[in-house]
């Protein structure tokens, strides 16, 4: 039986990338409901006029960041609604950069959307998950949260924690007998604008971004970023349909999965050949190697 026809869901960061194509697939799989979140609330109502079929859609801004906000959300769409099945927290940032360089505000800007945003949404919406009697939380980390990368502290440090959460509250719910259960989601490489969007923030902070740091950013997207959203929502939802506590989306995260699994200590060096690859691609195109410092994006990053 399908998990997810006649259910009601919600997708935060559903303006682009991931969270719109789960939308799409959530109402194309049936869902009864779909809320689309964003914090760009013109994002989120285009995804909204993509979704037809016989399913009811709620557009609406929402930074999930600020708690307070989220909770009156939840509020609004369970009274919408009728109830709450199914809560996708993947609204998410990146930033990357050396923690010499990195100050507070930017980890706290980066843990407050991909980590605190996660518990808000969980936190939130778990009540109406429980009295739905059938309830999924559906929360997305990163194979930044199996892995740990250079210049990504920050964002390691988010996605390393959604994931810890996520798997401890499943302990919490199954042992109050909760009717609610939790899926952790690693994503490799998705072709989306998230790297694009930490370019656009940098340089909208006055940070210097100059054309290599942009040329970059382009063959970091086109080489690394590989699979479709449509695709990547595809994978997740069938694993929420066979409720798996947790899901791999692509081979890049499920071989990477692997080498961090069974060689904990020899995995850097593996990676760190396919680093020089990429570097020396990046030489072949012109773009010469990072300084050391400032480094900023000086290693293919996995979002
Ligand atoms: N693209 C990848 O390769 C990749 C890999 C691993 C994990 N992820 C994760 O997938 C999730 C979705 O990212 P994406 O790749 O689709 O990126 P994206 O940039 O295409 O989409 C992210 C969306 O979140 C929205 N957003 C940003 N801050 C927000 C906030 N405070 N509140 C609500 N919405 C906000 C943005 O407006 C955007 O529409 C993120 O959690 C990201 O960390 C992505």
């Amino acid at each position: 039986m399908s998990q997810v026809r006649d259910k009601v869901c919600v997708v935060t960061g559903a303006g682009s990338g991931i969270g719109r194509a789960l939308a799409l697939e959530l109402a194309k799989r049936g869902a009864r409901a779909v809320g689309v979140s964003d914090i760009r609330l013109e994002a989120a109502e285009e995804t909204a006029s993509l979704i037809g079929g016989g399913t009811e859609v709620h557009a609406a801004a929402l930074d999930v960041s600020d708690r307070e906000a989220v909770a009156v959300y939840a509020g609004e769409i369970a009274d919408r609604f009728g109830r709450v099945h199914q809560i996708y927290n993947n609204a998410g940032i990146a930033d990357n950069g050396p923690v010499t360089e990195f100050d507070y505000d930017r980890y706290e800007r980066i843990m407050n959307v991909n980590f605190w945003g996660v518990i808000n949404g969980t936190k939130e919406f778990l009540p109406h998950l429980i009295a739905s009697g059938d309830g999924h939380i559906v929360n997305v980390s990163s194979l930044n949260g199996i892995m740990a990368q250079e210049g990504l502290s920050a964002y390691c440090s988010s996605k390393f924690a959604v994931r810890g959460f996520t798997e401890s509250i499943a302990f919490d719910l199954k042992a109050e007998e909760h009717p609610v259960r939790t899926t952790v989601v690693h994503p490799g490489g998705i072709k989306t604008a998230i790297a694009d969007s930490a370019l656009k923030w940098a340089k909208d902070t006055g940070q210097e971004v100059t054309p290599e740091h942009e040329e970059r950013t382009r063959y970091y997207n086109e080489k690394l970023l590989k699979m479709e959203p449509s695709r990547a929502a595809e994978i997740v939802i069938n694993g929420v349909e066979a409720n798996n506590p947790r899901v791999l989306v692509g081979n890049d995260a499920r071989l990477l999965d692997a080498l961090v699994r069974l060689a904990p200590r020899r995995w850097p060096k593996a990676f760190g050949l396919f680093q020089r690859r990429f570097e020396k691609e990046l030489e072949a195109r012109g773009i010469p190697p990072q300084a050391k410092k400032p480094a900023r994006e000086s290693q293919p990053a996995h979002h």
